[in-house]
């Protein structure tokens, strides 16, 4: 016979202690909501576990029990992926608490980490052993590198290092029965059979629950050097990053757009963060160099690059940061975009990919559209063109009107951009994952066949459905 919730969570003690089992509705409301409260659930209880053998424990108490299971990590994801269902028996099991670096191999140029290690945690324990690991997002001060991983989270060096999926070498994942699998491997080849690894990775907790990971780590880049640089159109945007494809290659770490509402909205929430170039301009963009030859060969680069672009006009004007602080102005510059648009209330939000060619025409056709057919709106599109990743957000004409414009046109605004990017051969979600945002279009854009196959891997693993249900694939 199935437990009550009160046998459950004496259970749940039994494992990791009474502290770490929250159960007190103030001390769970953190649990139950997501990043941009836009969605809320409820849970028995939010479990904190310590260990990937009490992770284990209660995974297998709740599989007895047929109780859903919800992974979390720094609870930062867009699409509502940590956030558990409004109704139904379910706990929260959070990673916090698996903080540790296990193991700093220099000379592999390997970390592995427990899941909850914060992304920024796992940088600084890399820059301590003198190398460098690359996977940077606004988030980084709180997200965890288990969600890093379940999300394939993108970020800003993705042009140069890859997904966070490209960052990882091995895994420890805890099945959906308690069974852990161990995947903990530091090779750059192995071809033992099925790729297991890459099946967790992006899966958004719907299969398992990472534990721990082995990821890469770099050598530390000699010098980087950063420039804002703005640009006429989309177009120019577009052409400027062929340049610096052609002219710096792997040396090119950065590559992100800021539209010049963008940059009206950064400037009005947080004014000293404004541009430094002289504006408005149609798109700013920050484009970040790093070099393993030297600080001059770096300047030089950069330099030659842009007197090009300025001489051919795709450029207008640029401002190559002259120090660190100024450098680190310009990323806070980008970063905080995302965070003034959450200041200023809800938006409908589009994390598209195209081809980068594909751009220009994107843009200029919703732009045209939306703008047409919903005067006054505001369209905060900004990202990282290097990888053809917009966030292409909607806001309603005036901060006051933000809710219930979110809340009457979100659905028709989303499938008229979808469409566009249809068209375009494009993904509606480059980035942020699934979860509960987008599950209704994934058969629509994956396709039937592709949809069969996910929920053919989600029963074969999950027979019961019972790991992060309602995300990613609905059974
Ligand atoms: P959570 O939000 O806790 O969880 C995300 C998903 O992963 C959920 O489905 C959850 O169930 C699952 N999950 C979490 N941990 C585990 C685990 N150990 N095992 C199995 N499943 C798990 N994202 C980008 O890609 N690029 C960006 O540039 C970017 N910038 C951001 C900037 C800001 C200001 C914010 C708030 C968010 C940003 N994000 C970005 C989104 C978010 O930070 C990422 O998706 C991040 O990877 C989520 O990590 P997390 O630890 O917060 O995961
Ligand atoms: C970003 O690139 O800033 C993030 O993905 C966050 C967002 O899209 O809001
Ligand atoms: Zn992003």
């Amino acid at each position: 016979m199935a437990l009550t919730d009160q046998e459950l969570i004496a259970g749940f003690i039994n494992i990791i202690g009474q502290e770490h089992v929250i159960t007190n509705s103030s001390d769970l409301e953190p649990y139950l909501i997501d990043w941009r409260k836009r969605y809320r659930g409820q849970a028995i209880a939010a479990l904190r576990p310590a260990s990937t053998e009490e992770v284990s424990a209660i995974v297998k108490l709740c599989a007895a029990n047929q109780i859903a299971m919800v992974p979390q990590g720094g609870n930062t994801g867009m699409c509502g992926g940590a956030t558990p269902n409004p109704t139904g028996r379910q706990v929260v099991i959070s990673l916090q608490r698996m903080n540790k670096i296990r193991e700093l191999d220099a000379s592999n140029q390997t970390i592995t980490v427990e899941a909850g290690v914060i992304l920024q945690a796992l940088q600084e324990a890399a820059t301590a052993a003198n190398r460098y690991f690359p996977l940077s997002l606004g988030a980084e001060g709180s997200c965890c590198i288990g969600g890093n991983l379940s999300t394939n989270a993108g970020g800003t060096s993705v042009v140069r290092y890859g997904n966070t999926r490209e960052l990882c070498l091995g895994l420890e994942v805890v099945m959906p029965n308690g069974d852990i699998l161990n995947s903990l491997r530091s090779l750059r080849k192995d071809n033992t059979g099925y790729n297991l690894r890459d099946l967790f990775i992006g899966a958004e907790g719907s299969l398992g629950i990472i534990t721990a990971a082995v990821m890469k780590l770099f050598p530390v880049p000699v010098a980087q050097w950063t420039a804002l640089v703005a640009v006429p159109s989309a177009e120019a945007a577009v052409e400027l990053l062929n340049r610096f494809q052609a002219g710096a290659s792997a040396q090119l770490t950065g590559f992100e757009m800021m539209s010049d509402e963008s940059l009206a909205l950064l400037k009005h929430y947080y004014p000293a963060l404004a541009s430094p170039l002289a504006g408005p301009n149609a798109y700013e963009v920050l484009v970040e160099i790093s070099d393993y030859e030297s600080e001059e060969h770096a300047t030089q680069l950069m330099e030659s690059i842009l007197s090009g672009a300025l001489e051919s006009g795709c450029a207008t004007d640029a401002a190559i940061a002259s120090s660190l602080a100024q450098a680190r102005k310009f990323w806070d510059m980008r970063e905080h975009v995302p965070l003034a648009q959450a200041d200023d209330g809800p938006n409908i939000k589009h994390d598209v990919s195209l081809p980068t060619s594909a751009i220009p025409t994107f843009v200029a056709t919703c732009n045209e559209m939306l703008r047409k057919k919903y005067p006054g709106i505001r369209i905060i599109n900004y990202g990282h063109l290097g990888d053809g990743n917009l966030h292409y957000n909607v806001a309603g004409p005036s901060s006051a009107e933000t809710e219930s414009f979110f809340v009457n046109r979100s659905k028709e605004i989303q499938a008229l951009v979808y469409k566009e990017v249809e068209k375009l051969n494009g993904s509606i979600s480059a980035e942020h994952g699934v979860g509960q945002q987008k599950v209704d279009y994934l058969k629509g854009h994956r396709g039937e066949v592709a949809l069969n196959v996910m929920q053919a891997i989600k029963r074969a693993l999950d027979p019961h459905n019972l790991m992060n249900p309602g995300k990613v694939v609905s059974l």
